[in-house]
């Protein structure tokens, strides 16, 4: 039995079950020449996939209401009749959520079990991964002795920028939403700081404690609140990473929060946004300094794995409750 999840409607604020729906068929695929048959092994769920739920115009087009929803998947090869592909061949590529798929084999990359945990390569050796790595390098400039705050940071992009902070020589100090998250990332992760944002009632004066000299570079994973009170501890000539606002994702008015011109004006500061693939060009050095730390030892990463095919949507809505540390992955 092949099952597929497909869009049902839009979400309208925070997604929901009734948001999804199962198909199946048990119709075996068959193959042409150049195709593959593709297995489902693990399916990355990601906060960005909220965006293309819902058909405002964006970066990437917005999935269609009764089509299948695809994100990055890692699946086995079952069958092929493509000769860059053989049967047992691991692949990770942006595909359907589907237990098993037709592929042309155009956009998928072998990835190989000896290397990495097969799940990783949704991960830290993968698109969270290299969004840390490029977004803290192309924008944040980091220099050894600055100071970094960065929100999300016991998701899979944040808990891994402040590590490469810490490995650069910087003050890393993150934020998250429970003791037990901000408990691993000092004792785990080595951040020097971690603010508990549920359970602080003043995020500007909480942040200013920490890193009485200011903050030069602030790595943007959530928007809103948080980071309006870290724009009040920026230093001059700091550098803003705009990666994602996921406290935003489930408005349905427009966020309205601080004016932050003045406060980019008085600090000279740069604030940009970031998106991973304008970078496609730095991957494979990116991924070779994230495989070799990792080696090391010097880069950890942890996962939260959800088991079950049709557990695929809970585990997606479950990011915007912050159920994850690290990277939430559904392995079928
Ligand atoms: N621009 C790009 O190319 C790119 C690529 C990948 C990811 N991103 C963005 O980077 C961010 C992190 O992605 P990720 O994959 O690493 O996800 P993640 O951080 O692993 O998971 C999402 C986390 O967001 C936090 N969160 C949920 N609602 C929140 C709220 N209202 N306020 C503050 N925090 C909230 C939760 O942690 P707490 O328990 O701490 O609240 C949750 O664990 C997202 O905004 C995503 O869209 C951007």
């Amino acid at each position: 039995m092949n099952k597929t999840i497909i869009l049902k409607k839009r979400p309208v604020g925070r997604p929901t079950l009734e948001d999804f729906e199962f198909q199946e068929t048990s119709v075996a695929p068959t193959l042409s020449d150049g195709e593959l048959l593709l297995e489902t092994k693990y399916i990355s769920v990601d906060p960005y996939l909220r965006g293309r739920m819902s058909d405002a115009k964006s970066y990437v087009p917005p999935f269609e209401v009764g089509q299948p929803i695809s994100s990055g998947v890692v699946a086995e090869v079952i069958a092929s009749k493509n000769t860059d592909f053989k049967e047992g061949d691991f692949v990770s590529g942006l595909l359907e959520w589907k237990t098993q798929q037709v592929s042309d084999g155009k956009g998928l990359q072998k990835v190989s079990k000896d290397k990495a945990p097969l799940s990783a390569y949704l991960g830290v050796v993968g698109m969270t991964g290299l969004t840390a790595f490029l977004g803290l390098h192309e924008i944040g400039k980091p220099k050894a002795g600055e100071t970094l705050v960065v929100s999300g940071a016991a998701g899979a992009v944040g808990s891994v920028v402040g590590q490469i902070g810490k490995i650069l020589g910087l003050t890393v100090i993150g934020i998250a939403g429970s003791d037990e998250k901000t408990e691993m990332l000092t004792s785990e992760f080595g951040f020097d700081h971690a603010i508990n944002y549920k359970t602080t009632d003043d995020m500007k004066a909480a942040i200013e404690k920490v890193a009485p000299n200011g903050i030069d570079i602030y790595f943007d994973n959530v928007g809103g609140p948080i980071s309006d009170a870290v724009l009040f501890n920026i230093n001059r000539f700091a550098r803003i990473i705009i990666c994602g606002a996921i406290s935003v994702y489930n408005n349905t008015e427009t966020p309205k929060g601080l004016a932050v011109q003045p406060f980019l004006v008085k600090n000279s500061a740069l604030m940009q946004g970031f998106i991973v693939s304008n970078y496609a060009d730095k991957f494979p050095q990116a991924i070779g300094q994230l495989a070799q730390w990792l080696q090391e030892g010097k880069l950890k990463y942890k996962e939260t794995v959800v088991e079950g095919f049709d557990n695929t949507p809970q585990a997606f809505i479950d990011l915007f409750d912050g159920k994850n540390k690290g990277k939430m992955v559904v392995k079928i």
